[in-house]
């Protein structure tokens, strides 16, 4: 089964003198952690923000676990899917408890149930002791934790997220990949952005590469890798698909 599938999108922004995404197409598989892969400007943040509903494509078509990603389906889709945006997206004069409660009440969780879920999160994120603190006076890995947590508390089966390990410290980062491991583990999906080969050649069992709105070459990265002799991990793979050029 497919658990994401994505045909042909096209998108340009307003005022944009080019296309962002010109014709992506890919299929992912149900139940892996997989990585989107490319460059800076390659076009994975606005292909994240169109598969989970936020930005419209011009043409093209999503479907999330056969839903089509449309008007009709966006609040289906909104339930199995749990969204980690590339900014922060948390309240920053709130505390983290307040945050959690906010997020947890938009997809319907309550009471004592919502509050054990937190309580467990925020331990599982080392958070415990930062419950009741304002977000503005936590680090860049303690936000990025938190945003984490507002977006698993309805144990979505499809956990999508922008660059989760970028501007974070390596204990941070250990956590989170390590968290992601069990996740995806317990039975979910993971979709995962990044522009870190190392680590996505450690994370992933399939990689996307896209570069200048279209797919360059999806794969398992070690039978990428042995496909090219003159590479020897993921990182020359990508150099060797996207070049040298350097990227704005
Ligand atoms: N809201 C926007 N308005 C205009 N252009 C945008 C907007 N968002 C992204 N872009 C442009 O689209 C291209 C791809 O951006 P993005 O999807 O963020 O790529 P990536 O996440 O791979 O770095 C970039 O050239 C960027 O400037
Ligand atoms: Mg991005």
């Amino acid at each position: 089964m497919t658990s994401v599938h994505v045909k042909e999108l096209h998108k340009t922004y307003h005022n944009a003198s080019e296309p962002t995404l010109k014709g992506l197409s890919f299929s992912l598989p149900d139940g892996k952690i997989v990585g989107l892969l490319g460059p800076n400007g390659a076009g994975k943040s606005t292909t994240i923000a169109i598969l989970c509903g936020l930005v419209k494509a011009d043409s093209g078509s999503v479907h999330i676990q056969q839903l089509p990603q449309d008007n009709a389906h966006r609040e289906a889709i909104k339930r199995k899917i749990g969204i980690v945006p590339q900014q922060i997206a948390l309240f920053p004069q709130l505390t983290a408890m307040e945050n959690l409660k906010y997020f947890g009440n938009l997809y319907g969780i309550k009471g004592k149930a919502l509050h054990q879920k937190i309580e467990e999160y925020l331990a599982a994120f080392g958070l415990e002791k930062s419950a009741h603190k304002e977000i503005r006076k936590f680090s860049g890995g303690m936000k990025r934790r938190a945003n984490i947590i507002a977006a698993i508390l309805h144990q979505p089966e499809l956990l999508i997220l922008d660059e989760p390990t970028a501007g974070v410290d390596v204990q941070s980062r250990s956590l989170i990949l390590q968290f992601l491991r069990e996740y995806n583990n317990n039975g979910a999906g993971v979709l995962y952005t990044s522009h870190l080969m190392e680590e996505a050649q450690q994370l992933c069992e399939e990689v996307v590469i896209i570069d200048e709105g279209h797919l360059i070459v999806q794969g398992r990265p070690a039978a990428l890798i042995a496909q090219h002799p003159e590479c020897k991990n993921l990182e020359d793979v990508f150099l060797h698909y996207t070049g040298m050029a350097l990227r704005d």
